[in-house]
């Protein structure tokens, strides 16, 4: 998608189709107020009628208003006015985006950044904008015998009020280049787990890597055999597609120490010898969303050239049964020496993360931050709405916390408490893998923290928040927003 801003006269402009806003009260925004008095009061009659719900992110579209230079005109809700938020604000836009994605016109105009948000700057209101038209345009190239005509506008004016400077166009740039880390994330985790296998994400990787000149090493099962990996190996052991695991190295932060995203990659989970049950099985497939996640996180720090170290790493497996898959009972010796009784296979994440986790270590990492659906406890406890956020450093979750917050892409902190550790304690290994029902993605981030002794560290356990089931059932991008803002705070912190 291409995003321009432009201060131009909302009225007269000529365009597919102009967006303008409106609240629960009746009033318009500014733009609104200009369309209405060209179009002879024809928003404020709708609105006194009552055709536009008051709920924030109702729409009503007008076709070709006399006086208007737009060929139609999309009102959309902003709520109560009271009530104005982040959002409200972001229910709107997506609305808007929503229409402008499934319409006829290849071309629109929006005109909601205006509004009354006190406490965001311009350029926020901007970014998110830019971030929510982008990502609404989202659409999964599902394989079909006959290719579907395109829909939707793929160029956008962002109307803003007074003369659009540096620091506007680089909210777009940075909205844009989220959304299309994250369409690159929805990409990886739609795809089945028939096309996206281990070596599909270390391909993705590479070509990523050649793409923007970041370095990107893929380690086999023979060298992450050498590096003492068998808990990881121990996982993918029965599948017909090896393990990989991706190393992205980007480097634009000079001497700085550099921050590590791990991500789990798990590219279908069945559980293994303890095999899953058959509902919603396939949504399995999206069991590589944390790994999926790293990779679109590095998409959108490569396009906008962030001057940061950052490392990504990947463990790509899958988990499947067969004469060759771990057994309950099994006892594995990680990468760090701590041997580990696995007890469920389907306790698997934590097996590959440890190792990726070991590895890290040679980094000398300013901080490391693991995205994993790790738990069904976590979406038990916390839905879709927040991902879990565990960590051993307060300051570090202070800040993702605040990154989600800023974003619109949630996480809630969980404790991370040694109370919970007997809950791991295994008569045959040091630690065994599962930590029974009560808590279970706190005794899985709890397993996690013993291999990250050696820096500051967080977990997020996005199982509930990465994909959605039902009729919209697809991936989410997330934590691709939340991750973004951190990386683009820490970058931004550097340059002061
Ligand atoms: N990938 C699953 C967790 C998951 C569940 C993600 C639902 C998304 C939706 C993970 O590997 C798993 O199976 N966890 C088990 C752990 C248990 C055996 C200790 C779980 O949550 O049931
Ligand atoms: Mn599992
Ligand atoms: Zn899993």
């Amino acid at each position: 998608m291409e995003i321009a801003l432009a201060k131009v006269a909302p009225a007269t402009l000529k365009t597919g189709t102009l967006v303008v806003g409106a609240y629960a009260d009746g009033s318009l925004l500014p733009a609104a107020q200009a369309v209405d008095q060209a179009a002879g009061g024809a928003l404020v009659a709708a609105l006194k009628r009552g055709d536009l719900d008051e709920k924030a992110g109702s729409t009503l579209m007008f076709p070709a208003l006399g006086g208007v230079g737009a060929e139609r005109v999309l009102l959309v809700s902003l709520g109560q006015r009271a009530a104005l938020g982040d959002k409200p604000f972001r229910e709107a836009v997506a609305a808007a985006a929503k229409v402008l994605a499934g319409g006829v016109a290849k071309e629109a105009a929006v005109a909601l950044v205006d509004v009354d948000l006190p406490n965001r700057t311009p350029a926020w209101r901007v970014r998110t904008a830019a971030r929510l038209l982008a990502d609404g345009a989202y659409k999964f190239d599902a394989p079909r015998a006959k290719p579907v005509p395109a829909r939707g506008a793929g160029r956008v004016t962002l109307i803003v009020e007074s003369e659009p400077n540096g620091e506007l166009a680089s909210a777009v740039k940075a909205g844009l280049a989220t959304a299309e880390g994250m369409a690159l994330t929805k990409d990886l985790g739609n795809l089945g787990g028939n096309v996206c296998t281990p070596g599909f994400m270390a391909e993705t990787a590479q070509k990523l890597g050649q793409e923007f000149g970041f370095e990107v090493e893929v380690l086999e099962r023979a060298d992450m055999e050498k590096l003492g990996m068998h808990s990881a190996l121990s996982v993918g052991r029965a599948s017909y597609s090896p393990c990989k695991f991706i190393v992205m190295k980007y480097s634009k932060g000079g001497a700085a120490k550099p921050i590590v995203l791990i991500g789990k990659g798990m590219t279908f989970d069945t559980g293994g010898v303890s095999l899953k049950p058959g509902a919603n099985l396939d949504e399995m497939k999206y069991d590589m969303s944390g790994g999926g996640s790293v990779i679109g996180a590095f998409r959108t720090v490569a396009k906008l050239g962030l001057p940061i170290n950052l490392i990504g790493l990947v463990m790509a497996v899958e988990n499947m049964p067969g004469g060759n898959a771990s057994r309950p009972g099994d006892v594995v010796r990680s990468m760090a020496g701590i041997t580990i009784e696995i007890l469920n296979t389907d306790a698997e994440g934590r097996l590959v993360l440890c190792d990726a986790m070991t590895y890290a270590e040679r980094f000398e990492p300013a901080c490391v931050i693991d995205l994993a659906t790790l738990t069904g406890a976590c979406v038990i406890a916390l839905g879709a709405h927040a991902s879990g956020l565990f960590a051993n450093d307060e300051a570090l979750a202070a800040e993702l916390l605040a990154a989600g917050m800023t974003a619109g892409d949630r996480a809630w902190q969980m404790p991370l408490w040694d109370d919970y550790q007997g809950q791991l304690k295994s008569n045959f290994a040091e630690m065994s893998n599962l930590g029974g029902p009560a808590a279970g993605s706190v005794t899985a981030a709890l397993f996690l923290s013993h291999f990250a002794k050696k820096y500051k560290w967080a977990h997020i356990d996005i199982a509930g928040t990465a994909s959605v089931s039902g009729d919209a059932k697809g991936a989410t991008g997330r934590p691709v927003p939340l991750l973004t803002e951190f990386l683009l705070s820490r970058a931004e912190a550097k340059a002061h």
